[in-house]
């Protein structure tokens, strides 16, 4: 259903492109023609991500840290016009909740949902003064609806930008801004795997858990991602699309780890994930 101009003529910035379904989403974008900004913050991640791409035309890099007010003014000063933004950067990391700190609750919740706002006040206040519309588009998890255990500064992030996914989607649809939502079940990346799947065993049973048996693709993202950001879906909006091969519904995120392994081995568990960063 796609054609090589479906996206041609969208400029469209994604958070955390460097890597991951941001750097899926954003080659199925400019397959589809669109222009594609990659932001991150690691300048090397987002070089070898640009050359990853067939053709280099139509793709730009530029590093910001989305808990940064300023860092993200200066972004979108220095790439607007845009016509999307895909809200996709992240951090995440497993812990037992009685075992956070409040510096590692918030540095979840500052990635995650302030830098969420912060891109979508940037791109919402521009468009809207200039009257161009636009799409907007979050990538959530399945656990934004149902909360998870062991992932609490995620699940709550997540749920807040469900929240402003809805808000923001009806306060701005007079404006022609929609804004969307895809809650991905699991999708093998580096960032997500080295994060949160401990073991082989473990990934085993995650995906025996998933009524399709088996964990999502970065195509299926993002194809799912290039419709929403097109004007196929002109229509749509405050929406949020489960894909997940039936996990969300089944039992999300991260409570079945604790049918599969004993509290005090997963405590240990974290802690050596942790460790094993530093
Ligand atoms: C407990 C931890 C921790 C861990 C960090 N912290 N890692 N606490 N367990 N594993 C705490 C630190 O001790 C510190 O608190 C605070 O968090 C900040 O840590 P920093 O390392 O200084 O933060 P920073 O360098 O900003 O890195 C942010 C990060 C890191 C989130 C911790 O992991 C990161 O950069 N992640 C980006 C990529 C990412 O996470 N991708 C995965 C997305 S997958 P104190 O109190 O000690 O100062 C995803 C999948 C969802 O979301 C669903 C899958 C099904
Ligand atoms: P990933 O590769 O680790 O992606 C996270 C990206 O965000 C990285 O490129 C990272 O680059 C960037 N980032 C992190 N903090 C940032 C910050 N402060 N400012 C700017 N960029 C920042 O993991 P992924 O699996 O692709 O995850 C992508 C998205 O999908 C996330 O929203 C995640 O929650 C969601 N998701 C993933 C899965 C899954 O199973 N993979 C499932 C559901 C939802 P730098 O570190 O260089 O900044």
């Amino acid at each position: 259903m796609f054609q090589s101009d479906t996206l041609a003529n969208k400029k469209i910035l994604i958070t955390g492109g460097g890597s991951g379904l941001g750097l899926a989403i954003a080659r199925g974008a400019a397959e589809l023609g669109a222009r594609v900004v990659l932001c991150g913050r690691t300048e090397e991640k987002l070089r070898q991500a640009a050359n990853s791409f067939p053709k280099s035309e139509g793709v730009e890099t530029i590093t910001c840290d989305v808990r940064e007010p300023e860092s993200v003014e200066e972004m979108f000063s220095n790439i607007w016009p845009l016509d999307g933004l895909v809200n996709n950067a992240a951090g995440n990391f497993y812990s037992c909740s009685e075992d956070l700190t409040p510096n590692g609750f918030r540095t979840v919740v500052d990635i995650v949902l302030h830098g969420t706002f912060l891109c979508s006040h940037a791109f919402g206040s521009r468009a809207i003064r200039e009257e161009r519309g636009g799409s907007i588009l979050n990538i959530v998890t399945t656990y934004a609806d149902s909360g998870s255990m062991f992932v609490l500064p995620s699940a709550c992030a997540k749920a807040g930008v469900l929240t402003m996914t809805k808000s923001l989607g009806v306060e701005w649809a007079s404006y022609g801004i929609r804004v969307n939502a895809i809650a991905p079940g699991p999708i093998p990346t580096e960032g997500a795997w080295e994060r949160l799947v401990p073991s082989a065993d473990i990934e085993k049973k995650m995906k025996e858990a998933i009524p399709m048996r088996r964990f999502g693709t970065e195509e299926e993202l993002s194809q799912l991602a290039s419709f929403l950001l097109s004007d196929m879906s002109s229509y749509i909006t405050a929406e949020s699309i489960a894909m997940d091969g039936g996990e969300g519904l089944q039992g999300s995120g991260f409570n079945l780890l604790d049918q599969m392994v004993p509290r005090e081995e997963l405590r240990k568990l974290f802690y050596s994930m942790k460790s094993s960063k530093k």
